[in-house]
């Protein structure tokens, strides 16, 4: 199971779970976590999991030093067993140091094997079909070792199935889920209540298209993941509708009232707008609490303490907007005068509350004057990020009045 890099040690905690094996069954490795489990429980990952992107099956692996070495092994896989030759299929291929010069001739290889095979045992050669396929099969190459997989989850599983408004930069739901778990709001060590158990208020004050409120009312609410999508797994011979309607009927059941309060909030009303609309999509708009306005001026939330878990306004990509962002146009700024700004205004007014923010840049609290108390390397895509934990504590409301009453 690939996840974002960063992320692997909190998901074998969640596939424990999800399954009935232990961390110590499982094999952790840089980008994803892999084990030996049943049909049934790669159903209930699919279905379950938060923070994996698909759940895939090792079908084949072995050494290879060209292309007809992966077109042997390809060829031997029993893909009959899987899928018919009246199934499209495509191959996505990945590598690390591979000495070959072409992946494209590489998965055009295995798509070879794959469709001769089928020709040899029942005369047709399925098709293929890069945009839609119904089976998906991933090869992924090292410098000696070659590794085929079958996709059980189709559509990577960050999509869950209710965003259909976007903002400009929104966060994979799979990296918001981690940030929930990274802070222990949505999962702690077995026997500790999580942060969402103990009816702890999350708040994202710079919420766009809503991904982390949203992630959060679900899983306030104990609802499922994958309970809005299809998946592969639907299309493969294996597939036992029974056995599935069960698991969603159980997922179903244990659906409940919010266990915590979820607020989201952003400066463009169109943002707002669209993350109500994906929280109506998502089933939890009765649990979240969306609102406009700018991260600078906006009190907290609730009387109650809790947390902020932010992916902020980042340079290029997207500017702050609001009363720094006014600033900022005239001024070429990178962000310094609005995360300034907010760190004077989070110590004013959000003693006992702790921030998680989610950022590329690497000195951010440095620049808002601000000591974090922990730092969790995390990769957005190819973007290396830090999840920092900064803790704003009961007192620090004095001295900032007293800084900014002398004007320093
Ligand atoms: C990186 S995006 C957050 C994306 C979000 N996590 C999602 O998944 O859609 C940053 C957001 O900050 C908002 N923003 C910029 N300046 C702001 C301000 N002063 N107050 C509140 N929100 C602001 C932008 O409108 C944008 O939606």
């Amino acid at each position: 199971m690939p996840c974002a890099a960063g992320v692997e040690a909190y998901l074998a905690l969640e596939i424990a779970r999800i399954t009935s094996s232990k961390p110590e069954d499982m094999r952790v490795m840089r980008g994803g976590v892999m084990l030996q489990a049943s049909w049934r429980e790669a159903m209930r990952i699919n279905l379950y999991s938060r923070l994996t992107q698909r759940v895939l099956i090792q079908v084949a692996h072995g050494n290879y030093a060209n292309e007809d070495h992966i077109y042997e092994s390809a060829q031997q896989v029993a893909w009959e067993m899987w899928f018919t030759a009246q199934d499209s299929f495509k191959i996505d291929i990945t590598a690390q140091h591979s000495p070959l010069k072409s992946l494209n001739f590489a998965a055009l290889r295995v798509k070879d094997a794959i469709a001769d095979r089928f020709r040899d045992k029942t005369g047709i050669r399925p098709d293929v079909d890069t945009r839609y396929p119904i089976v998906r099969v991933h090869v992924h190459l090292t410098e000696h070792l070659a590794t085929l997989y079958l996709d059980t989850s189709g559509e990577p599983l960050f999509k869950r199935g209710w965003r259909e408004d976007k903002g400009d930069a929104p966060l994979k739901e799979t990296l918001a889920a981690a940030m929930l778990v990274a802070s222990g709001w949505s999962m702690n060590d077995p026997g500790v209540p999580s942060g969402c158990e103990q009816g702890m208020p999350v708040y994202d004050p710079c919420c766009g298209s809503g991904t982390i409120s949203i992630e959060a009312a679900q899983i306030a609410c104990r609802i499922a993941p994958g309970l809005l999508r299809n998946f592969g797994f639907q299309k493969l011979k294996l597939f036992d509708s029974h056995v599935w309607k069960q698991l969603q009927d159980e997922a179903r059941a244990q659906q409940c009232a919010p266990m915590a309060p979820v607020f989201g909030s952003d400066v463009s009303f169109r943002m707002v707008d669209f993350a109500m609309r994906n929280a109506e999509r998502a089933g939890v708009s009765d649990a979240v609490e969306f609102r406009g306005g700018d991260a600078l001026q906006r009190m907290a939330p609730s009387e109650r303490a809790g947390l902020m878990l932010v992916n902020p306004p980042y340079g290029e990509r997207i500017e702050a907007a609001g009363i720094a962002g006014a600033r900022q146009i005239a001024e070429v700024d990178d962000g310094g005068d609005f995360f300034s700004q907010l760190a004077s205004h989070w110590k004013k007014n959000y003693s006992g509350w702790t921030a998680w923010v989610l950022t590329p840049d690497l000195k951010l609290p440095g620049r808002m004057r601000l000591k974090e108390s922990r730092r969790v390397p995390m990769w957005n895509g190819p973007i290396e990020c830090r999840l920092f934990k900064i803790e704003m504590v009961a007192g620090s409301k004095r001295k900032v009045a007293a800084f900014d009453a002398t004007g320093h």
